[in-house]
Order: structure tokens, then C-alpha cells, then sequence
């Protein structure tokens, strides 16, 4: 049985946590850090956790003696080596979110200070975990298509998704969470590149990008500056934050009520959990002074909205990676072409093919399948990101009981590749050159 203390009690640490709840025999949280009280509240009632152990923030968490094997942080993006450091130093192991840092100088600090204090931070790379993606890197680990000459992967990001996040939403400027989209939202898929080239190192990386879809220029005629407010093509508009957060309740909108949940704590306005609001508070709600109500053409967004990066290995061969904010339909692909075969699939089919060669009269090519959805678990019990998140958490446990963890095991050393493409890509991308790594 090992103990966890949840550090920033938000959407993915909860996530995570979850599998306590699911395995009591395995996972216990003992304890939190959140400056919210709602959010310290709600895990203490959660997870039966008396006064003593709730606390206000990961630094005065890390000022007490260490009372759990390793903490779950959760906390955003620019505030991860800053709340991890302390932690370490007291004595924590740590399953720590992605993006691990948002600068390369803060991404070295971290992982000296986990070597310096000896601790096991494990990166939340779920997608290594997903079955589709285990399931492709261990036929690369079998020598089943050779030696990898050139991946080619893909992100589409929805336009929900996109809107309430890098539109409307938190990580919509650098100046608000300190990560460019890339980082924010396809550190994953950089990960899995240099995963699928493990052990070859990246040296040089190109990319062009661009903010070019919701700008004030762009706006329709008649679009207001909120959606319930003064908007006159509301009803037809793709982008309504009724049709997004009121429609389609599930549809990411936890964002939008969390914010709520964020503010009532700051500004001591009357708090209730977002479960329990109703549709007039929601609506009420998305009238006011609040970001997710905005019309999406004028918002204060500066990230990019779709980037291209092209990447180099020290062996020759090349990778791709295109990310699409605003995509109809959510997708992810990845193509392998090796010196024996090729690896092509899609994440949301949670199947691929395997081709090789077959240059007989009257043949091309032989191509098998391997359809993980028959008799498999995408999602279900082991959550989002098609079954990887509370996959992980098994893993790290493993790793932190001292078995054999799987080929998917995310440590930090290990995770370094895919981020230091990710920030000099955006160098690349903003100085117009290639950069080497
Ligand atoms: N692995 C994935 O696929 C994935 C998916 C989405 C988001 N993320 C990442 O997960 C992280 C968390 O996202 P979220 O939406 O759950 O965030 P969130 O804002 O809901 O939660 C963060 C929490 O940290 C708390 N916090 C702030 N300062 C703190 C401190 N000093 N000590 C302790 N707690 C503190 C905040 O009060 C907040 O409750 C982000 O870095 C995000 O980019 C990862």
C-alpha cells in the first residue's frame, strides 16, 4: 500500500488520484496542498482526510516532516518545478505533469535537483500508456519494421476543445500559463516520437506556425464581443459558448465552471460545486466578466493555432509533427517507416496496420491489422487519453514498489528528448531558422 498526497487538487491530479478509489488496496491519499479551500475541501471529504493534512500550499506541504511516499502534482504548468523543488528536497517521489517545465533552464533545474535528492519523478506522458501507443512501440522494440526512417504524426485538436482552451481558456497566452501551444497541448506527441527513436537523439529541428484563425479581423458581421450578451448570430454560430458549455454539458466544460470554482475562492463569492449549479446560474455565469463567455474572434488569445515542426535524429532519420487547433473531428496519427515495414494508425481507431513488403507477382505489399478495441479496455476503467491515465498511475506504482515497470515507464531522463524538441522548436519557429539541439 503506498501513500500519495494530491499537490494542486485540480481536473488531473483528481484524475489520477481516482485510482485510490478504484484500488484501496493499492494507492492511499493521505493528504493535499491547494491554495483553493473549495478544492482542499472537496478532497478532504473525497478522501476522509483530516485538518492536519489538507494545506495551503505545496511549499508549506514540503515544510512539514514527509508523511506519504510521493506526491501527485497537479498544479499548471509554469508553477510544476517551482512547487516540485521544495518536494524533492523534502523527500517526495513525484508523478508530475506535463509539461514539466516551461523552460529549458527550468527543465535542467528540475532534473538536477531529482538526481541531487535521489528521488523518482515519473512525467505524466499518458499517452506512452495508452494500448495503441504501447502496443505500436513494442512492435519497433521487436524489430518488427527495423530501423525507424521517419515518423510522421499528427494532432487535430477539435474546436471545442481548441476554443475552451487555447481560444477562450487558460492556456490561450504564453503571458497567462508560460507554454506555447506546442508544449501545452503536443508535448505528448513529441514525447512519443523520441520515444518511438529511443536511444538515437534528436539534433536539429525546424517549424513554422501561426495564430491565424480567431482574430478580430476574421469576426463575422454581426458577432458581439460575448455570446449571451450582445451577439446577434449567436444562434448560428459554431462557436456559441451556449452551444459549447450549455448544450453539451460534458463536452469540456468542466473548464469553464472550475474557473467559477477558482474565482468564488479568490473573490469570496458564494461557492458551490459545480455539479449542483443550474442551468439559469451557468447561463448567468457565462454573461458575466468571465473569459469561457467571450466571442471567439475577441478574445486575448496569442498562442498559435496550428504549428509544423520537422525534426532531425542523429542517425539520419527525420520526424514530422502537424498540430491543428479547430479540427471538426479530434484525431491523433502516427505513421512509422521503417527499413522493413511500416507502423500507421489512429489513436481514436485504436487500431493500426503493419506493412511490409511483399514484392511477389502480382503483390505489392502485405499489410496486417491490429485492432485493439476486441476484448480490449480503451477507456472505460483506465480513463481518458484512450486508457492511459490510470494506466500510469499502475505503472508508477510498480516502479515505486521496485517491480519491473512496463516499456512505457516515463522517467524523467527519459522524458527530456521530446521537450527539448518542443522549446527549440519554438525558437525555430519564432527566429525563422533551424536550430540545433
Ligand atoms: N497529461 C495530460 O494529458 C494533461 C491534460 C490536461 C492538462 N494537463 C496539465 O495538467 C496540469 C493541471 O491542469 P488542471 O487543468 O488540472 O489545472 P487546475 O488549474 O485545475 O489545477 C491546478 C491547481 O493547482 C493549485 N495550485 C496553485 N499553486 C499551488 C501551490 N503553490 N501549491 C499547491 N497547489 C497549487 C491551484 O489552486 C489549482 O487548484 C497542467 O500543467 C496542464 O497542462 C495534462
Amino acid at each position: 500500500m503506498l501513500k500519495a498526497i494530491i499537490v494542486g487538487a485540480g481536473h488531473r491530479a483528481l484524475t489520477y488520484a481516482s485510482y485510490a478509489r478504484q484500488h484501496p488496496n493499492e494507492l492511499q491519499i493521505v493528504g493535499v496542498a491547494d491554495p483553493i479551500a473549495a478544492r482542499r475541501e472537496q478532497v478532504a471529504d473525497l478522501y476522509d482526510l483530516p485538518a492536519e493534512r489538507c494545506f495551503g500550499s505545496a511549499e508549506e506541504l514540503a515544510a512539514q516532516p514527509k508523511f506519504a511516499d510521493f506526491v501527485i502534482n497537479g498544479t499548471m504548468d509554469h508553477q510544476h518545478v517551482a512547487t516540485a523543488l521544495p518536494l524533492l528536497a523534502a523527500g517526495y517521489d513525484m508523478l508530475l505533469e506535463k509539461p514539466f517545465a516551461v523552460s529549458e533552464e527550468e527543465m535542467w533545474q528540475l532534473v538536477e535537483a531529482a538526481r541531487l535528492h535521489k528521488r523518482k519523478v515519473a512525467i505524466c506522458h499518458v499517452l506512452r500508456f495508452a494500448p495503441f501507443y504501447t502496443a505500436i512501440r513494442q512492435k519497433v522494440v521487436d524489430g518488427v519494421i527495423g530501423d525507424i526512417l521517419n515518423v510522421q504524426a499528427t494532432e487535430h485538436v477539435s474546436y471545442h476543445h481548441h476554443v475552451v482552451g487555447y481560444v477562450r481558456g487558460k492556456w490561450n497566452s504564453k503571458a497567462k500559463c508560460f507554454s506555447p501551444m506546442l508544449m501545452a497541448k503536443c508535448c505528448h506527441d513529441l514525447d512519443l516520437i523520441t520515444w518511438m527513436k529511443s536511444g538515437v537523439p534528436p539534433v536539429r529541428v525546424s517549424s513554422f506556425g501561426s495564430n491565424m484563425q480567431f482574430r478580430p479581423e476574421r469576426a463575422p458581421a454581426g458577432a458581439g464581443t460575448r455570446c449571451l450578451v450582445d451577439c446577434e448570430i449567436e444562434p448560428d454560430c459554431l462557436y456559441s459558448a451556449r452551444k459549447h458549455y450549455l448544450d453539451h454539458p460534458n463536452r469540456w466544460a468542466f473548464y469553464v465552471w472550475d474557473a467559477l470554482q477558482q474565482e468564488g475562492a479568490t473573490t469570496a463569492a458564494p461557492h458551490k460545486p459545480y455539479a449542483e449549479l443550474t442551468l439559469t446560474e451557468k447561463e448567468e455565469w457565462l454573461k458575466r466578466d468571465n473569459p469561457y463567455g467571450r466571442c471567439v474572434w475577441k478574445c486575448d488569445n496569442d498562442v498559435v493555432d496550428h504549428q509544423s515542426v520537422a525534426i532531425e535524429f542523429a542517425d539520419g532519420a527525420t520526424a514530422t509533427l502537424n498540430m491543428v487547433g479547430g479540427a471538426s473531428k479530434p484525431s491523433r496519427s502516427i505513421h512509422l517507416v521503417g527499413t522493413l515495414g511500416e507502423i500507421q494508425g489512429n489513436l481514436e481507431d485504436s487500431r493500426f496496420v503493419i506493412r511490409h513488403i511483399d514484392p511477389r507477382p502480382g503483390c505489392e505489399y502485405a499489410e496486417e491489422v491490429v485492432d485493439l478495441s476486441i476484448g480490449g479496455d480503451m477507456t472505460g476503467a483506465f480513463g481518458g487519453h484512450g486508457g492511459g491515465d490510470l494506466r500510469l498511475v499502475a505503472d508508477f506504482l510498480k516502479l515505486m514498489n521496485g517491480e519491473q515497470p512496463s516499456i512505457s515507464t516515463t522517467t524523467l531522463e527519459d522524458s527530456v528528448n521530446g521537450h527539448l524538441v518542443g522549446f527549440r522548436a519554438d525558437t525555430a519557429m519564432t527566429e525563422a531558422s533551424v536550430v540545433a539541439i
